[in-house]
C-alpha cells in the first residue's frame, strides 16, 4: 500500500447546537457550544488513519493553543504531522458552525494559516510522495497552491484524489486528467453549472465530469448515497441508513475511507461501499475529527468488513 499525503486545511470546529438554522438577519440562541478539531484536511487525514492507512499530512496552523489542539489529536491518530508548519503570522483557521435538530449545517471558514499555504507546502507534500501514493487534496487551501500541487504531482505519475470543497473554488481546466474527484451535490452543480439535486441529476453529472477528464468521478448524494461514473455510464452505490446527528465530516469520512480502500487496491464499487458507510457513521455522532469511524465500527454497526 502507498502512503497517503493530504495536502489541507486544518482548523478548529467552533459548534453551536441550534433549534433552526438562522435565515439572515435573524438571531437564534444556541443550546449547546462545543469545540472540535476540524479542517477538511485534517479530517480526511484522521480518517484515513483509522481506517489504516499510513498517512502524512501538509498545512499550516498557528502558534496558538488551537493549533496544537489540531497537531496533538492528528498525532494521537497515528498522522504524521512533520509537515505542518506553524505560523507565527496568522492564527489557527477556525470553522464556524451551526447544527440543526436534523443533522444538517452551515459552515463558515476563517481560513487563518490555511490561507498562507505556499511553495514550500506544496514542495513538502510532493517530497512525501511515493510513486504508488495518494495525493489528497481539497480546496480550503488558496487554489494556486492546489493547482501547482496537481501539477507536480502529474509529473511524478502519482495518482491525486481532489475534493472540490468548498464549491465554487475549482478551476475546471484541473478536471482533464484528474485521477479522482469527490463532490457534493452543491459542489457539482458549481462544476456542471446547472442543479444537481437528485440521483438522476448526480448520474448524469458524473458521466459529463467523466467525460471532461476525470477517471472517476464521485458525487455523494448523502442520505441517498454516491454514483459514480468510471467507464463512461453511471453506477449507485447504495447507502446505510442512520440517525443523522451532525452532517459535518460526513464527506470527509467518505474521501478518507476511499482514499485508503483504492491505496489498498479495493475495487471502485466496494471502495465506494466503503466509503459510504463511513461517511454514514460519521453522519450519526456529533463534531468532525470526534465522528470518525474506524474500521471496527463499520464492521459493529453495518457489519462490513474491511476490505
Ligand atoms: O468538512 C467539514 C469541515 O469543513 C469542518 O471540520 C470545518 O472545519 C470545515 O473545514
Amino acid at each position: 500500500m502507498g502512503h497517503i499525503v493530504v495536502l489541507g486545511s486544518l482548523n478548529v470546529d467552533l459548534v453551536a447546537n441550534v433549534s433552526h438554522l438562522p435565515r439572515p438577519g435573524e438571531t437564534v440562541m444556541a443550546e449547546s457550544l462545543q469545540t472540535f478539531p476540524g479542517g477538511k484536511g485534517a479530517n480526511q487525514a484522521a480518517a484515513a488513519a483509522r481506517l489504516g492507512g499510513t498517512v502524512a499530512i501538509v498545512g499550516r496552523v498557528g502558534t496558538d493553543a488551537f493549533g496544537t489542539l489540531l497537531l496533538e489529536s492528528l498525532e494521537r491518530d497515528g498522522v504524521n504531522v512533520s509537515g505542518v508548519a506553524r505560523d507565527e503570522a496568522a492564527p489557527t483557521g477556525t470553522a464556524l458552525i451551526l447544527v440543526d435538530p436534523n443533522g444538517e449545517n452551515v459552515i463558515t471558514v476563517a481560513a487563518g494559516a490555511n490561507a498562507s499555504l505556499g511553495a514550500d507546502e506544496v514542495r513538502r507534500a510532493l517530497a512525501a510522495l511515493d510513486p504508488a501514493g495518494l495525493l489528497v487534496l481539497q480546496l480550503e487551501i488558496p487554489p494556486p497552491m492546489a493547482r501547482a500541487a496537481i501539477e507536480g504531482a502529474r509529473r511524478k505519475h502519482v495518482r491525486i484524489l481532489l475534493n472540490a470543497a468548498p464549491a465554487g473554488r475549482l478551476d475546471p481546466s484541473l478536471l482533464a486528467g484528474l485521477d479522482i474527484l469527490v463532490v457534493n451535490e452543491p459542489e457539482t452543480a458549481a462544476l456542471v453549472g446547472r442543479p444537481v439535486d437528485d440521483t438522476r441529476s448526480a448520474e448524469y453529472a458524473a458521466v459529463e465530469l467523466h467525460q471532461r477528464g476525470v477517471q472517476l468521478a464521485v458525487v455523494t448524494l448523502g442520505a441517498a448515497g454516491s454514483v459514480f461514473c468510471l467507464n463512461g455510464s453511471a453506477e449507485r452505490v447504495d447507502p446505510f441508513t442512520v440517525t443523522a446527528v451532525d452532517s459535518t465530516a460526513a464527506g470527509d469520512a467518505f474521501v478518507g475511507a476511499l482514499a485508503v480502500a483504492l491505496s489498498d487496491g479495493v475495487a471502485v464499487p466496494r471502495a465506494l461501499r466503503l466509503a459510504n458507510a463511513a461517511g454514514a457513521v460519521a453522519a450519526s455522532r456529533a463534531g468532525a475529527q470526534s465522528s470518525l469511524p474506524h474500521r471496527d465500527d463499520l464492521e459493529r454497526l453495518f457489519g462490513v468488513k474491511w476490505p
